[in-house]
């Protein structure tokens, strides 16, 4: 990764320099959530606020809810108790609102999830078409435009297979961006990848970043973390245990817990 390219994204579009009251809003906010699987308590009474703009990294052992936390907010998964809402709007029971939020809501998964029976194309203007009501065309151009943006327009005609990971990922950043999205989900985006792959994707991720996008990462790759980030937040056994700005959690972490976690993985 590009050490300029990373210093512009940390220096951009800050939500505090935008101080107008809608810009203010939170764009995600959880008070009090609690999720279950069965008996198994996910996540423990978790409180958040994200900003507008704010990119936030979550890291954490395995198991510890990461992936969790991030699906509520697109409602793969759904909370048991507390109170969640995404761009205003109470997710806790279905509404016009509600759903218009969640459409403003992208996710780019660890294993791409891409439909293997389509062409990159048509990947990418599925949901245009449908969604967004765009006639072919428009969904094409609009679809190419985000695809040459992760630098990959010239395997549109191609079929998922025919693409290595780097690229088959490059391409669910594009199909999730060119739904506009307000706030970015990322799940591990670049862990089903080759090393030399997960460059690729991350240069990707922080020229979104560059752009002013929210964006909620859960990733091990803690160089991004540490450039690209604003807050690192950490959980362990479903309790949000720290929420501190990456400088502060990789040098002086508070909890004994956070401390062992980088010791293993740094
Ligand atoms: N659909 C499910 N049904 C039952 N238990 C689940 C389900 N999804 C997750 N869990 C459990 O909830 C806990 C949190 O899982 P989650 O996937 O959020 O962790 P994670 O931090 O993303 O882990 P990893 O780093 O391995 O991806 C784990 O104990 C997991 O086994
Ligand atoms: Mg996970």
């Amino acid at each position: 990764m590009n050490d300029t390219a990373s210093d512009s994204a940390h220096s951009s579009s800050s939500a505090a320099a935008r101080p107008d009251a809608a810009q203010a809003a939170p764009v995600v906010e959880m008070r009090q959530v609690n999720k279950w699987y069965g008996n198994y308590q996910a996540l423990h009474a978790i409180d958040l606020q994200v900003a507008r703009g704010e990119r936030i990294v979550l890291c954490g052992p395995s198991g510890s809810g990461k992936s969790t936390l991030i699906r509520c907010v697109n409602q793969l998964e759904r909370i048991d108790q507390g109170h969640l809402a995404v761009l205003g709007a109470d997710l806790g029971q279905a509404s016009p609102a509600a759903t218009q939020a969640l459409r403003k809501v992208g996710m780019v998964f660890q294993h791409f999830n891409l439909f293997p029976h389509m062409s990159v194309l048509d990947n990418c203007t599925l949901a245009l078409r449908s969604v967004k009501k765009l006639g072919k065309q428009a969904a094409a151009e609009c679809a190419l435009h985000y695809l040459d943006q992760v630098g990959i327009a010239n395997q549109a005609a191609k079929y998922p297979t025919q693409l290595s990971g780097g690229q088959q990922q490059r391409v669910a950043i594009a199909r999730a961006i060119c739904l506009e999205p307000e706030i970015m989900l990322f799940d591990e985006p670049t862990a089903a990848l080759d090393p030399e792959m997960v460059k690729e994707v991350l240069e990707v991720m922080v020229r979104l970043a560059q752009t002013g996008m929210t964006m909620l990462c859960v990733t091990h790759e803690m160089g991004f973390a540490r450039r690209v980030a604003e807050r690192i937040l950490f959980l362990d056994e479903g309790h949000l245990l720290e929420d501190t700005a990456p400088g502060e959690f990789f040098d002086s972490p508070r909890t004994e817990r956070a401390q062992t976690f980088l010791r293993q993985i740094l």
